[in-house]
């Protein structure tokens, strides 16, 4: 059997008004764990709550402009792409959000097989 598809399974994470702007929030989800952000634009991000570095909870980072600074030594992740900002290098996982009736939605993957 072969994995010809990925889906997104949306996930309702948290009232949009209840999740605090700059200020990260932690989700659970089936072993998952997201930091989500909504930045100062009314913008939601949401992207893996662990630092590639020595896993830094990216949730209690301070967050500038799109970015969140790791609490533990101070990494500097882009948030809309994961990315570790030179000097240092690396990637953290992003999941796509959305924002519909008024709840937070975090898109996780779901490998489907298809028959045939
Ligand atoms: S654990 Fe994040 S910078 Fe070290």
């Amino acid at each position: 059997m072969q994995i010809k598809e990925e889906q997104l399974i949306w996930v309702s994470a948290v009232s949009y008004e209840d999740l605090a702007v700059n200020t990260g929030k932690t989700i659970r989800y089936q072993g998952e764990e997201v930091a989500l952000f909504k930045f100062s634009s009314g913008k939601v991000t949401a992207i893996s709550n662990r630092c590639p570095h020595k896993n830094g909870v990216l949730a209690e980072g301070i967050v500038c402009d799109e970015h969140v600074f790791c609490p533990m030594h101070d990494r500097k992740i882009h948030l809309p792409t994961g990315l570790v900002q030179a000097p240092d290098t690396g990637c953290v996982k992003t999941y796509a959000t959305k924002v519909q009736d008024g709840l937070v939605y975090i898109g996780f993957s779901s490998a489907q097989e298809l028959a045939g």
